[in-house]
């Protein structure tokens, strides 16, 4: 770290990330990529098993896996919701777009088979919940990797629908289970900040 951040700058740094959504016609380079990941598995996470997995979705035919296997999943639970087939149609089409036109995206998966199991459900359950927990400081960080790298990026969960569906999709091993999908590029304005509750209205110190 440069002698120069003083920590207030390094949570004004934090703090100023947000979720972009529109980004400049600009590839990512694979090299930012690969320094973005490499930096995505320095996250903290149980038993150092590190069950994140990454794809990265270069070609259009595997984004086209993707939004199919996501689409059949998400079409079922709008149907649930009572959405006309209309709407359920253009809600897709939404959601495709938008894994289409990112500059890169990246499927995160959590690799199961890394995962301890044991007699007792309960806790095999507590494990994968654990896992689930490792990947998503593994993401976190690396929508923190991408700012420091002047890119922007969200989160967008819609994999989670198709968590078991997916990976096969794409030709990876059926252990592999997705738990979102991050779109990352260069920004194309600057984020409106969404607002944040006070830190005293949502913390006990007992
Ligand atoms: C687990 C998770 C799932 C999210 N899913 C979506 C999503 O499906 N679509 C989307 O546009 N943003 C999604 N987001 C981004 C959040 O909406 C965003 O982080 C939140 O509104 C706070 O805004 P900020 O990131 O700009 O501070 C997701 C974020 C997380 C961490």
């Amino acid at each position: 770290m440069a002698a120069s951040l003083t920590p207030q700058d390094l949570h004004a740094w934090l703090r100023s990330r947000r979720s972009a959504r529109r980004f400049l016609p600009q590839l990512v380079p694979a090299a930012v990529l690969q320094r973005m990941l490499e930096t995505a598995t320095y996250a903290p996470n149980a038993h150092n098993r590190q069950p994140w997995r990454f794809v990265i979705l270069e070609s259009s035919e595997g984004r086209q896996q993707l939004a199919e296997a996501m689409g059949q999943e998400f079409a079922a639970a709008l149907h649930a919701e009572g959405l006309s087939a209309a709407e359920i149609e253009a809600q897709l089409a939404r959601s495709a777009a938008r894994l289409h036109d990112a500059p890169a995206a990246l499927l995160l998966c959590l690799d199961t088979s890394v995962l301890d199991t044991y007699a007792d459900p309960a806790r095999t359950q507590g494990e994968l919940y654990m896992a689930m927990q490792s990947v998503a400081l593994a993401g976190g960080q690396l929508l923190l990797a991408a700012q420091a790298e002047g890119l922007g990026g969200v989160w967008v969960c819609a994999p989670l629908l198709a968590q078991a569906a997916a990976p096969p999709a794409l030709g990876l091993p059926a252990s592999w289970l997705a738990q979102g999908v991050l779109y990352l590029g260069y920004p194309a304005g600057e984020p409106l900040p969404r607002p944040r509750q006070a830190v005293d209205e949502i913390t006990r110190w007992v």
